[in-house]
């Protein structure tokens, strides 16, 4: 296929960028914030930050929210943290963390900014996990709860909502992120138990925001990324499709159509950890439909045939939310070598994304809203005070083209918003991973003076949406 004109953004695309409260916020323990897992980690890979200051947003969200206007953006992607809320996950409500987000939003409204907020981003308060955490229903229902307070509160002024942050990437990758706890003494069985009561969480709220404001949407986010066959040997493509399965059809499928995927629950079968589905829950998980469907991309999955003896992943060491750890037996994770890698050895794959588009709308039909797509790379704040990052351009404006191929394809995107508006602290590769249009004065473990400063990119991006079209 050929096309010689793309076709434009739509003028009422959300561009926007994104964050999390744990990653930027700071304030850890101010205000009547309760802990959540990450913040008492005793073992952060060498070297990296802990999140306990981390942009310190908290008490300069007026400043950022402030430069966000100036940049231009029409959205701004964050979470509300659960533990500012309801500190222990199902008690009290704290007055302090309804107001901070009351503040927040009025802000950003203020601004022209449309807020779309996650609810839940990484930091299950820590009282829930000493109650047996995801694992247990006291989670999903503290959870249900949680979110009317949320709908409650700010139900009239929040348009778009995202339910799960990563659910995939937690189930996948949440023991190297710290951000998932298990107790038992088989944990895949528990991570998959963990997984169902999350779509019960997720499919009771998504029902419950309807009902109470009709007018407001909302949608999972998980992280999805196309699987491709290393090579058109049938059994690389089966392993490819098994791991698309596996990776990302079991979360949407469950979000959107409200059942689990069949190759899916085969794996899980075969592999005894199939969760327990009670009585009602299908129900339960049939009953609601998202609104659209937002979703994290970074790159692709490139996977093998994995015959037993072949090893599971090329790179198994340094597997994480984008370098696929595979499975003796089932998939084997392999380099793609068409593709080139970011400093922290991500591929970087933008013809991907559009596949990753067309696949996503193909099998739903839903409108589709990036949350997350972005470069982290090691940025030098230079003596103008400026980063010229013209490799997150470059990073940027290709992901972009592909986008507009896919809209031009005939797939409906309602927003961009990458990863991040302003620099924080990563998941597990410090603050030194940075990924902002925001540059943030501060290294791993000197805070410095936590000033902000423009990025090349920002005068990019402020360019974009002005236009409403890829600078020249
Ligand atoms: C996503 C998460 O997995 O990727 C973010 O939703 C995260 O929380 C982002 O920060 C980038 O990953 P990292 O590991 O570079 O911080």
């Amino acid at each position: 296929m050929y096309h010689k004109e793309l076709k434009p953004f739509p003028q009422d695309f959300l561009w926007s960028a994104s964050t999390s409260a744990y990653q930027v916020e700071g304030a850890w323990d101010e205000d009547g914030r309760g802990p959540i897992a990450i913040d008492l980690k005793k073992d952060l890979p060498e070297g990296t930050s802990d999140y306990k200051v981390a942009a310190d947003q908290y008490h300069r969200y007026k400043e950022d929210i402030a430069l966000m206007a100036e940049l231009g953006f029409r959205a701004h992607r964050f979470s509300i943290a659960w533990s500012r809320i309801i500190p222990d996950g199902d008690g009290e409500i704290n007055p302090k963390g309804i107001e901070y987000y009351h503040n927040f939003i009025d802000e950003l409204l203020a601004q022209n900014i449309e807020p779309i907020v996650t609810m839940f981003h990484f930091d299950t308060p820590i009282a829930l996990d000493e109650k047996g955490g995801w694992a247990s229903r006291t989670t999903t229902d503290a959870f249900v709860r949680y979110a009317e307070v949320l709908f409650k509160e700010y139900g009239s002024k929040v348009k778009y909502w995202l339910t799960i942050n990563e659910q995939n990437m937690m189930i996948l990758h949440g023991h190297k992120l710290g951000i998932i706890t298990t107790t038992s003494d088989d944990p895949d069985k528990e991570l998959y138990q963990i997984n169902h009561n999350m779509f019960l969480a997720q499919a009771k709220t998504m029902a419950m925001l309807h009902q109470m404001h009709p007018e407001a949407k909302i949608g999972p986010a998980p992280n999805i990324s196309y699987v491709y066959p290393a090579s058109s040997k049938p059994e690389d493509v089966i392993a490819a499709d098994n791991y698309n399965a596996v990776r990302n059809w079991l979360y949407l499928d469950l979000a959107v159509r409200g059942e689990y995927n069949t190759l899916a629950w085969a794996y899980l079968e075969e592999h005894g950890w199939a969760p327990t589905i009670e009585e009602g829950d299908l129900e339960i998980l049939k009953s609601a439909r998202p609104d659209f469907i937002a979703f994290n991309y970074y790159n692709t999955t490139t996977m093998a045939d994995a015959p037993l003896g072949g090893g599971a992943s090329e790179r198994s060491e340094d597997a994480d939310q984008q370098i696929a750890e595979g499975e003796e037996g089932y998939f084997k994770a392999v380099s793609n070598p068409h593709l080139q890698m970011t400093d922290f050895g991500w591929e970087i794959d933008p013809v991907g994304m559009r596949m990753t588009y067309r696949a996503i709308w193909d099998r739903y039909r839903l409108p589709l809203i990036v949350t997350e797509n972005g470069l982290g790379a090691f940025d030098q704040l230079t003596d103008d005070g400026r980063v010229h990052d013209d490799y997150r351009i470059e990073y940027l404006r290709k992901h972009l083209e592909q986008t507009q191929e896919a809209i031009t394809d005939g797939v409906e995107i309602l927003g961009y918003s990458p990863w991040t508006a302003i620099d924080v602290v990563s998941t597990h590769q410090g603050v030194a991973k940075r990924y902002g249009f925001i540059y943030v004065n501060r290294d791993e473990f000197d805070l410095k003076d936590l000033a902000r400063y423009r990025k090349d990119s920002f005068f990019w991006y402020q360019q974009l949406i002005q236009t409403n079209e890829l600078p020249p």
